[in-house]
C-alpha cells in the first residue's frame, strides 16, 4: 500500500527505532533472573529510541518542533508543527519481558493531530492514521467495533497502581463497570489500548492522569476508525486533562454516565 509522503517518514523512524527496542528486549528477556534486574537498562533503551526518533523525524522534516517523553519540548523554527513522541509506552511490560509495548508517533498541526503511528516492534504490528483518511493496522483498514451493549462488551482501563494515581477513585471505577462488562482488561500501554480500541479487539477504553505522548497519534487512530473519544467532562482536552473515554458512540457514552457518576462518589 501506498503511504502518504508523511506517513513513510513516521514509518522509516518507527522501524529504525523499533529494531534497537526489540533487540533490548530480547536482552531484558534474560535480564529477568539477574538480581539486578534490567531497569537501568531499560531506562537506556527508552532513551536511545527517542534520540533515534528525533533524530529520524528532524531529518526529514527540520524545523518541527518535538516534544518526548524523555528529553520534553524542543522548540522548532516552524511553530505550526509539533511531533509528540512516546518512544517506548509499556515499559513495565518492557521490564517484565511482556511483548505489549509501542512507539508511539504523532504530528499536529496548528494545534490539531493529522498523523499518528503506534507500532509495536514485538509483534511488527504497525497502526497508521492520517486525519480525514483513515486509520489502518498492516494496511488493513480499521473500523471500531459495532457493540452495543457494555454486557458484550470488553472494556479496557489503566489502573492507579503503587505509588502512582488516586487509587480510591480507581476502585469506586472498577466497582461501577466490572459487573456491567462482558470483561475487564489492563494491559498497560494506553497507545495500543487506543490502537487496539480502533481495531475493535477493545469495544471500550478509559484511563486518567496520562500524558500527550501516550495518546495523541491514539485518539486519532480511534477516531478515523470511526470512534468517540473525549475526556471524562465530555470535552475534546484529552491532551491537557490526561483523562480518555474511548469506544464507538455507544459504547463511549455509556461508559462516560457510569465513570461520571463513579467519581461523584
Ligand atoms: C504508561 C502506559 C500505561 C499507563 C501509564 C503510562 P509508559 O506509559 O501507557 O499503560 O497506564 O499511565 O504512563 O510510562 O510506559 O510510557
Ligand atoms: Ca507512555
Ligand atoms: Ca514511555
Amino acid at each position: 500500500m501506498a503511504h502518504s509522503a508523511l506517513l513513510n517518514v513516521m514509518i522509516k523512524a518507527a522501524r529504525l527505532a523499533g529494531r534497537t527496542l526489540k533487540r533490548d528486549f530480547g536482552e531484558v528477556e534474560q535480564l529477568q533472573v539477574s538480581m539486578k534486574g534490567p531497569a537501568n537498562f531499560v531506562t537506556a533503551s527508552d532513551k536511545r529510541a527517542e534520540e533515534i526518533l528525533r533524530q529520524e523525524l528532524a531529518k526529514a522534516r527540520p524545523g518541527y518542533g518535538f516534544l518526548g517523553e524523555e528529553g520534553g519540548r524542543i522548540q522548532g523554527s516552524d511553530s505550526t508543527h509539533l511531533w509528540i513522541v512516546d518512544p517506548l509506552d509499556g515499559t513495565t511490560n518492557f521490564l517484565h519481558g511482556i511483548p505489549q509495548f509501542a512507539i508511539s508517533i504523532a504530528l499536529e498541526r496548528e494545534g490539531t493531530i493529522v498523523a499518528g503511528l503506534i507500532y509495536n516492534p514485538a509483534n511488527d504490528e504497525m497502526f497508521l492514521a492520517e486525519r480525514g483518511k483513515g486509520a489502518f493496522l498492516n494496511d488493513k483498514r480499521l473500523r471500531v467495533a459495532a457493540r452495543r451493549r457494555l454486557m458484550d462488551s470488553i472494556v479496557a482501563c489503566g489502573l492507579p497502581h503503587y505509588g502512582r494515581g488516586d487509587l480510591a477513585l480507581g476502585a469506586r471505577e472498577l466497582a461501577a463497570v466490572q459487573p456491567v462488562v462482558a470483561g475487564l482488561r489492563r494491559f498497560g500501554s494506553a497507545a495500543l489500548d487506543l490502537a487496539w480500541t480502533a481495531a475493535g479487539r477493545y469495544d471500550g477504553y478509559w484511563e486518567r492522569a496520562l500524558s500527550p505522548w501516550d495518546m495523541a497519534a491514539g485518539i486519532l487512530m480511534v477516531r478515523e476508525a470511526g470512534g468517540f473519544v473525549t475526556d471524562l467532562d465530555a470535552k475534546d482536552t484529552m491532551l491537557t486533562s490526561g483523562d480518555i473515554i474511548a469506544g464507538n458512540e455507544i459504547i463511549h457514552r455509556e461508559l462516560l454516565q457510569i465513570l461520571r457518576k463513579a467519581a461523584q462518589g
